[in-house]
């Protein structure tokens, strides 16, 4: 992230007993998949994935089977086309990284499966990067083609503001997609697919530490026992 410090938002997976919330992430997928899947892949993820989020077979075979998947070599040796299936992974829109470059003056959008991870900040990060769009300070002159970003390292960055109004997104869910909802949402659904595991790591983590609590009570007592007599 850039020198600025990130805005505090709240997400329901913060702290030990953090959880997702798998409506916002139903919501974010869907941002992600009407808008930032023009640009970014998710190399990592699955159609079938997403019935972890609780989508149903049927939403998750309906999604797969709205892009088109090369698969082959079929009986002739021919490659083909068909549509994509639950267990095929989420497309890519660019076939190779010259093809992404090409289409965003030269610079590559990365891949978000393990975004969370990799930027300082996570979620934080993610939220703050997209709302942070801002005229450029006086004195500041912006190389062509880029945009000025108060939390992007640098603060010049190929990306334009990806969600800037209102609506851009429709909710079936009656939840207002405002800006800043689509860009939590986003960041829900980022952070759930970096680490789709979190949930059951926290769940441990909480045992772990009334276990030792428990075994370290017993510990002391017996060993107030044992040396009661000591004087
Ligand atoms: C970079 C997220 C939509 C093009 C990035 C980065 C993130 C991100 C996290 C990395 C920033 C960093 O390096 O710290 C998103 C999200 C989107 C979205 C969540 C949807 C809401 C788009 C769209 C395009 C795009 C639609 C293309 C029209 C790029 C490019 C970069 C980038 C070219 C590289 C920027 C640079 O290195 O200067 N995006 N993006 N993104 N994104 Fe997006």
């Amino acid at each position: 992230g850039g020198e600025d410090h990130l805005p505090e938002v709240h997400f329901s997976f913060n702290g030990p007993f953090g959880h997702f919330d798998r409506a916002s992430a139903q919501r974010g997928f869907q941002v992600y998949k009407e808008v930032c899947s023009n640009c970014h892949s998710m190399r990592l993820l699955s159609y079938r994935n997403l019935r972890e989020l609780g989508l149903s077979d049927a939403e998750v075979r309906a999604i797969a089977a709205t892009v088109q998947v090369t698969d082959g070599p079929n009986d002739e040796g021919q490659m083909f086309e068909r549509p994509g299936r639950p267990s095929d992974r989420f497309h890519s829109p660019f076939a190779n990284e010259k093809a992404a470059r090409a289409a965003n003056n030269g610079a590559l959008p990365p891949d978000l499966s393990v975004i969370t991870k990799a930027r300082e900040g996570g979620a934080s990060y993610i939220h703050a990067l997209l709302n942070g769009y801002e005229d450029p300070p006086a004195g500041v002159t912006l190389m062509p083609g880029m945009n000025y970003n108060k939390y992007f390292a640098g603060h010049q960055i190929a990306m334009a503001q990806p969600l800037s109004s209102d609506g851009q997104v429709e909710y079936t869910d009656g939840t207002k997609p405002t800006v800043d909802q689509m860009t939590r949402d986003v960041a829900q659904f980022l952070t759930w697919a970096a680490e789709p595991e979190m949930e059951q790591r926290k769940a441990l983590g909480v045992k772990m530490v009334l276990f030792f609590t428990v075994l370290g009570g017993l510990a002391y007592a017996v060993k107030r026992k044992i040396w009661a007599d000591v004087h």
